[in-house]
């Protein structure tokens, strides 16, 4: 089976921290449900000392959803995390995410903070927590940009008080993955107590390379990641965990790990996150852009024709799509436009397909995509000609 990597959903907070997108209660609800038929692990509802109508969604989902574990962000003060325990109570399945910046740049400026101040701070915030929650996850935000010895100091003593998970974040979408990777191969040999806890990395795409870095974590021993559907979230978005789902499964000869997400589920996850915060879906996007199993040069058509898998590395059906058709243009050959016509329901001979076909060549020149009503129509003006 190999091992196990946990995700964590952060859609309906980080997600909701995409500009533009505001879900209420009953969108909250709609997206956790389906998360927990994607399989989803654990579920990060909202901030609930944001506001009362977070502390009340984060309340709804807890109430709605019954297999992930979920949980409420919290600041690493009294107030943030009296407001989770207020949202989560009489929930079982439930958790607190708490979190402080750990970088110079966010202790100095933002913070206005020392090094002791905020390893005191964060070691009183879990022991505080963990009275309340058997799962509490700590971050060190910025971690990134974050002295390691401090940070591994900070992860000790968090330990120490009944931190359960340890999320190093990438909050600005800063590192490359070769240093995300030997950080917490670092992380893992230094911190006391480290194999005891979920490890678990969290990381923004703001150059590129949220994906790549989830994946460098997990191959240097993180068992938990975190992400959004669909890649939304705060400025350019946080990794998107259907990318993540699909590489370890497409790629499992080399990671030889794999999430528990319901593959299947994840096209029509992927609609609903779109229709609910009105983010689109790029086409050209990662496994569930409209592209994504589109196949539109001649030789490319021609290939796919004759056995899938010269182009395709993973199936639409994988991820509950129907199988994508070829999309005529410009570029398909005879192949693509014989499959077209018999799909339609035409038998032509050879002379009848090389008309049509040069009269299709003429009119892909003009028009960018072939639909198939103009196919019925060169077929049509075909026949009267005949
Ligand atoms: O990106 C980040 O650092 C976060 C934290 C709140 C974990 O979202
Ligand atoms: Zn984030």
């Amino acid at each position: 089976m190999g091992k196990r990597i946990y995700t964590f959903d952060t859609t309906l907070r980080d997600g909701e921290q995409t500009p533009g997108v505001n879900l209420n209660i009953s969108e909250k609800v709609e997206i956790a449900k389906q998360l927990e038929k994607v399989g989803i692990d654990v579920i990060e509802a909202g901030f609930a000392a944001a506001s009362p109508g977070d502390l009340k969604a984060v309340r709804a989902v807890a109430e709605a959803v019954e297999k992930p574990i979920v949980v409420s962000l919290a600041r690493t003060n009294k107030e943030d995390i009296d407001a989770a325990v207020e949202a989560l109570k009489g929930n079982d399945n439930v958790g607190i995410h708490v979190f402080i910046a750990t970088s110079p740049i966010h202790m100095e400026k933002k913070l206005r903070m020392t090094e002791e101040e905020v390893l005191e701070q964060s070691v009183e915030a879990v022991r505080y927590a963990s009275q309340f929650f058997k799962h509490v996850e700590f971050s060190c935000e910025d971690s990134t940009r974050s002295d390691l010895d401090f940070i591994c100091k900070v992860a000790e003593k968090v330990i120490e008080v009944g931190a359960t998970v340890l999320n190093f974040p990438d909050t600005t979408g800063y590192i490359t993955p070769w240093e995300y990777a030997e950080r917490f191969k670092i992380i893992q040999e230094r911190v006391k107590g480290v194999e005891n806890v979920i490890l678990s990395c969290h990381c923004h795409d703001d150059l590129g390379m949220a994906t790549i870095n989830s994946l460098a974590a997990i191959e240097a021993g993180v068992t938990q990641v975190e992400g959004c559907i669909n890649g939304i979230g705060e400025r350019a978005g946080n990794v998107a965990l259907e990318e993540i789902a699909l590489a370890l499964e497409t790629r499992y000869d080399y990671f030889q790990k794999r999430t528990s997400m319901n593959l299947k589920e994840i096209a029509k996850t992927s609609k609903l996150v779109s229709r609910v915060t009105g983010m689109p879906i790029p086409a050209n996007k990662a496994v569930i852009g409209a592209n994504a199993f589109a196949h539109a040069s001649g030789i490319h058509q021609d290939g796919v024709l004759k056995d899938k898998t010269t182009y395709e590395i993973m199936k639409p059906e994988t991820i509950g799509l129907e199988e994508t058709p070829l999309i005529l243009g410009k570029l398909s050959g005879r192949h693509a436009l014989k499959e077209k016509l018999i799909e339609l329901g035409y038998q032509v001979n050879e002379d009848e397909l090389r008309a049509i076909f040069k009269k299709y060549k003429d009119l892909a020149d003009r028009k960018k995509e072939i639909l198939d009503d103009d196919i019925i129509a060169l077929v049509d003006d075909q026949t009267k000609n005949e």
